[in-house]
């Protein structure tokens, strides 16, 4: 609910569990006043903001002799530079003449019925919301701001947004506009990150604030392995069931940056937005600049209920039709199963298998395009390699369809490989400054997506190559971080939009592919999980969480990832023993446990497994079949750390009405003599009675206070998985 005091110029932000209030001052200062729980918002917060006279914080000159007024001890919705406030600015300019000063002041505010939507960018949506778009103007230079703020009571989610328009008759340069600040009354906070590299992403990385200033962000052109657009502020004691958390997301695929500062006077000032190193913004007079949307989310109630219904709000209002809360296909995927080295033959007798045990889906990964034996070739040549695949895709996805299973597709739109038709006859599509040979990553090239002409060239390639398939689902794939990016199709002073540009690119070829293939299942990849974000998930329902496929080192990475995102969304499967990427010996169990709390599939070749294994697939897709809905749509509770190498890691699916639970467990440190291990289970109903694996009864009382006894492991990575059931009377 969006509550307004016009004349005090007071703005309440309520949802069902927060409060988010601001206030527009005497010198039309949008000032930040609460955020935190909704019992503790009572009238004007701005009481809770102190005045003094603080040496070396200027005043600014509207202030008069008022020397207790400074912009540099207020919390603020949107932060200028220039203006006496030293901390970090959300937003910088140049001038015409040089100068640097933006100083947004209020000029006025409208509701709007429903959720903002964002030009060509991803963004929240569905019913539930309201709007209040703030409107601030920079008196001299004319510079204007919208800020945009939607409310989901429901899941206590606040997005912003912000369009920046140059209302004035010079141009301005935009070297900065972030999408949302929160501007804290207090330092006494940890700082949550989530970072890694490929093949180990987003481990948490917890620390208290230190003063100054700390900050994760990318300019690898996506959001990157090494670190995610969703950050968490919490109470030093905040943990899975209790203290006061803040996280804030990023909707968005390219540069960020995430940066707090504690400030002298113990505040705590986070700045979420494109990473200003390596972007600006040219505004001729009437030209305007959107900033990506940001998600906020308050939990007073601990870590655990802010991933659950941040969860929720990206399956119900993020990700779009016809995919979300669709069951997704039982997959195989051909890349550890074959890598470059298969031919029809082949790939139809690994289906033909794959068939005969229950999987659904059939996805072609790499090497089925231009002349492609090796990563070094062919990126760019979306037509079928004839020599593996003779008349091309369609006469394979209609075999594989007359195995009664669906046909997908890899595909790398967004790169090219020098040695490559595409890059012969167009050298100057990459990114690359002119002169200069370009800088290559995987031995390929990006593709210079800002140009309308290059997305059409691989558009029209890939409707081509896929003309008669029935597509069912589509793997896109980025390998590469971007560098020297510039293009050959923009002005000099244009340059600093590229990295934008390109995402920008980019969401318009998703919207495109998803327009065509409507009924595809998008999964999105970047050496696994390089642009695992909000953004991506408005067009792809779910992203290839890693390229590390081991189930253990799996652990951590969807520990990780799920404090922001749904199992939905973690794509996950059972791949072939010893790990490909690690080398580590594990059961297909343990294996099949890990990737069922994920999309679910298989990628390895099914013609090499035993007997014994081939049973454990079929077991593990009858379980797949029948629990999906509570792996993909329960409420998802972490029972253990993966990273404190306790014996074993746990988590649990509670279904909403809480009749129902999948208890997953995870043997990880082998040895003699265990103790005996109780696990306390969480989110049941504490009264009812729970049959466990159809035999015993406890209640959740019991298991969730008292626990669940664990059997004594034996030998390496065991894995259990607990279906508990509500007992009816
Ligand atoms: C990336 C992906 C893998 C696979 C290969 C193919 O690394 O993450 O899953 O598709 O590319 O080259």
């Amino acid at each position: 609910m969006i509550r307004i005091d016009e004349e005090k110029r007071l703005f309440d932000l309520c949802t069902r569990h927060t409060a988010y209030q601001m206030k527009a001052d005497g010198y039309g200062v949008l000032l930040h006043t609460y955020y935190g729980p909704l019992s503790g918002l009572d009238g004007d917060m701005s009481r809770l903001i102190g005045r003094a006279d603080r040496g070396f914080s200027p005043n600014p000159p509207d202030a008069g002799e008022d020397r207790t007024y400074s912009l540099d001890t207020l919390p603020q919705e949107y932060p200028g530079w220039g203006t006496g406030d030293l901390r970090l600015p959300c937003i910088q300019v140049e001038l015409a003449d040089g100068s640097a000063v933006a100083d947004l002041r209020f000029t006025g505010f409208e509701r709007q019925a429903g959720k903002y939507a964002l030009d060509g960018l991803p963004a929240f949506h569905g019913e539930g919301w309201e709007t209040l778009v703030i409107r601030m103007e920079d008196p001299v230079s004319h510079l204007r701001a919208a800020l945009y703020y939607a409310v989901q009571e429901e899941y206590d989610l606040i997005t912003r947004a912000v369009r920046v328009d140059n209302a004035g008759a010079s141009p301005v340069r935009l070297r900065q506009a972030a999408s949302a600040c929160l501007d804290l009354q207090r330092a006494d906070m940890d700082l949550i990150t989530f970072d890694g590299c490929h093949m180990m992403e987003r481990a948490p990385s917890r620390g208290a604030l230190r003063p100054g200033v700390q900050a994760v962000g990318s300019v690898r052109g996506t959001s990157s392995h090494q670190h995610n657009p969703f950050v968490i502020l919490c109470e030093p004691g905040a943990d899975e069931d209790g203290g006061l958390c803040y996280g804030a997301m990023l909707v968005y695929s390219g540069n960020f940056e995430a940066a707090v500062e504690r400030s002298q006077f113990e505040t705590a000032r986070l700045v979420l937005g494109i990473n200003p190193r390596g972007s600006c913004f040219s505004l001729a007079p009437g030209e305007g600049f959107t900033a990506p949307e940001a998600a906020l989310i308050c939990s007073p109630d601990g870590l655990g209920p802010m991933s659950r219904r941040l969860h929720k709000a990206i399956r119900n209002c993020l990700v779009r039709d016809p995919w979300a809360g669709r069951r997704r296909p039982i997959l195989l995927n051909s890349w550890e199963a074959a890598y470059f080295d298969f031919d029809a033959e082949k790939l139809l007798s690994i289906a033909g298998e794959a068939a005969a045990l229950g999987v659904e889906l059939f996805v072609l990964d790499d090497g089925w395009f231009g002349h492609r034996d090796s990563d070094d070739s062919s990126l760019g040549d979306w037509y079928a390699y004839e020599k593996k695949l003779p008349g091309g895709l369609k006469a394979l996805a209609g075999k594989i369809n007359d195995l009664g299973m669906d046909f997908g597709i890899w595909i790398e739109p967004e790169m090219v490989s020098q040695d490559s038709g595409l890059y012969r006859a167009h050298p100057d599509w990459v990114l690359a400054p002119a002169g200069r040979d370009p800088v290559r990553g995987r031995g390929q090239l990006v593709l210079d997506f800002t140009r309308q002409d290059v997305r059409d060239c691989v558009f029209d390639q890939l409707a081509a190559a896929l003309e008669g398939v029935k597509l069912a689902y589509i793997k896109w794939d980025m390998n590469r971080s971007l560098t020297g990016a510039w293009s050959a199709a923009l002005s000099a002073d244009r340059q600093g939009e590229v990295y934008h540009r390109y995402v920008l690119g980019v969401y318009e070829l998703l919207e495109r592919v998803r327009a065509a293939w409507p009924e595809a299942l998008i999964e999105g990849c970047s050496g696994g999980g390089g642009r695992f974000d909000a953004g991506m998930l408005y067009y792809t329902p779910q992203i290839w969480c890693s390229d590390n496929n081991d189930a253990i080192d799996r652990l951590r990475i969807q520990y990780g990832t799920s404090f922001a995102y749904p199992v939905s969304a973690m794509g996950a499967h059972v791949a072939p023993s010893p790990s490909h990427g690690n080398g580590r010996v594990t059961p297909i169990m343990t294996r099949g446990v890990v990737a069922l709390s994920g999309t679910f599939g298989y990628e390895l070749d099914p013609r090499t497994l035993t007997d014994g294994e081939k049973q454990a697939v079929r077991e593990l897709n009858g379980i797949y079949k029948a629990r999906w809905e509570l792996l993909h749509n329960g409420d998802y509770y972490r029972l253990t750390d993966p990273f404190r190498n306790g014996p074993y890691t746990a988590w649990e699916q509670v279904s909403p009405d809480r009749d129902t639970a999948l208890v997953s467990v995870v043997f990880t440190a082998c040895r003699a003599n265990h103790p005996f291990y109780a696990l306390r289970l969480k989110g049941l109903d504490p009264a009812a009675r729970y049959r466990v694996d159809g035999v015993e009864t406890y209640t959740g009382g019991a298991l969730m206070a008292a626990g669940l006894p664990l059997p004594m492991p034996w030998g390496d990575y065991g894995a259990l998985l607990y279906c508990l059931e509500r007992v009816n009377g």
